[in-house]
């Protein structure tokens, strides 16, 4: 029987962690389960600091609110975790042991992962050792295996669309190329959504290797036609035919792993449509503001139904698993399904590459309905 549970959140923040929370603690509190969050993710879980969670008090009036009530991690990997001694030495170390202890000693029938497919990961490791978890995919990248869509993913694409309607009526006034960078790390799933959402003219992404020159003729086929402006997405993952990736700079993620920051694909895409076209280019980064803020309705009602179905299996007894949406259907897979070919136990993580993310795929709609309109997607 399950009667005490604790929430962590963890990895970049997304609109609609708080949506999660509350449906978790309500559907708690409706079946006399007590509900707790850890603070920082993976980091409260080993300093073995958490809240109670009521819709009473903590817990109330969040539904709307961005960021995370109990906060959350980016770099908190309890397997490989950093430790500084007195003099200032670095090690990484093993700490998961002393979460699986604070787990137990408190009594924890169930841990809930709100996360991407790093925290996951880490989640799908605690469950071999004995903990129960229930993992909720968040990410604004939409890029987690085994669900259709990620909660803060659509308030991410709703921003980047309004984005693009401004910098539609700009471009055209000025007679420019407007670029503008999204996030999406090697997932052009916000670059496709908002391009298609926002008209944008030309869309680069991770998947498709782009061609400057194809973009640049599309771009002159417009001005053939007295269009002299250009609106044109940029995912930050996106390289050309044969290059690398843009890296804004690469971040301590411990002994073995290079995490690096994405950052620079739209600037380098607007300096070089630039040179080809004779049109100027300006680019914004949209950067942050992706992840922060009020989630849509829809952000809202899918975190919801993600925590609602989160505590149902809960009180099933069914651990070990990841709340998804299967053809558009509330559902739940195994974690060892979500995790994929990234099995080792521990695994050190942060760069990217161990990792089972879900990509754009070249039969996906998104990716026909840009070309059918005609979007031009670098090749
Ligand atoms: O994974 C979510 C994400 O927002 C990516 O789109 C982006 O590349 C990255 O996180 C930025 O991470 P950080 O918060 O560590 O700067």
């Amino acid at each position: 029987m399950v009667k005490k549970v604790a929430i962590l959140a963890n990895g970049g923040d997304v609109s609609g962690f708080n949506a999660v929370i509350r449906a978790i603690v309500k559907t708690a509190e409706n079946n006399g389960v007590e509900c707790y969050g850890f603070i920082d993710g993976y980091r409260g879980l080993l300093k073995n600091e958490y809240i109670q969670l009521s819709s009473a008090n903590t817990a109330s009036g969040i539904l709307q609110k961005g960021g995370s009530i109990i906060s959350s991690s980016t770099n908190a990997n309890v397997f490989h975790y950093k430790v500084v001694d007195e003099e200032g030495n670095v090690t990484y170390q093993d700490l998961s042991e002393q979460c699986v202890q604070n787990v137990k000693d408190d009594g924890f029938d169930c841990i809930f992962t709100l996360g991407g497919d790093s925290t996951q990961k880490s989640a799908r490791d605690f469950s071999l050792r004995g903990i129960h978890v229930i993992g909720v995919p968040k990410t604004i990248d939409n890029d987690v295996a085994c669900t259709d869509i990620t909660f803060g993913y659509n308030t991410a694409v709703s921003v980047a669309t309004e984005a693009l309607d401004r910098l539609h009526t700009t471009a055209e006034t000025h007679h420019r190329i407007m670029v503008l960078e999204v996030m999406g790390r090697e997932a052009g799933w916000i670059a496709l959504e908002s391009a298609i959402a926002g008209g944008a003219d030309v869309a680069l992404i991770p998947e498709i290797p782009y061609d400057i020159e194809k973009a640049a003729q599309a771009i002159k086929e417009r001005q053939k036609i007295g269009k002299n402006f250009s609106i044109v997405v940029v995912s930050e993952g996106a390289f050309p035919k044969g290059g690398d990736v843009s890296i804004a700079h690469e971040r301590d993620g411990g002994e073995g792993v290079i995490n690096i920051q994405l950052g620079g694909a739209g600037e380098k895409v607007a300096k070089e449509l630039e040179k080809l076209t004779g049109l100027t280019a300006r680019c914004t980064v949209l950067g942050y503001m992706q992840r922060g803020g009020t989630p849509t309705a829809f952000d809202r009602v899918l975190s919801t139904k993600y925590g609602s179905k989160a505590m149902e299996l809960a009180l099933e007894g069914k651990f070990n698993v990841l709340t998804v949406i299967k053809n558009g259907k509330l559902d739940y897979v195994d974690l060892e399904e979500v995790v994929g070919n990234n099995k080792e136990i521990g695994a050190v993580q942060g760069g990217t590459k161990e990792s089972n993310v879900r990509i754009v795929t070249m039969d996906h709609d998104l990716v026909k309905t840009a070309r059918d309109i005609g979007i031009n997607l670098g090749d």
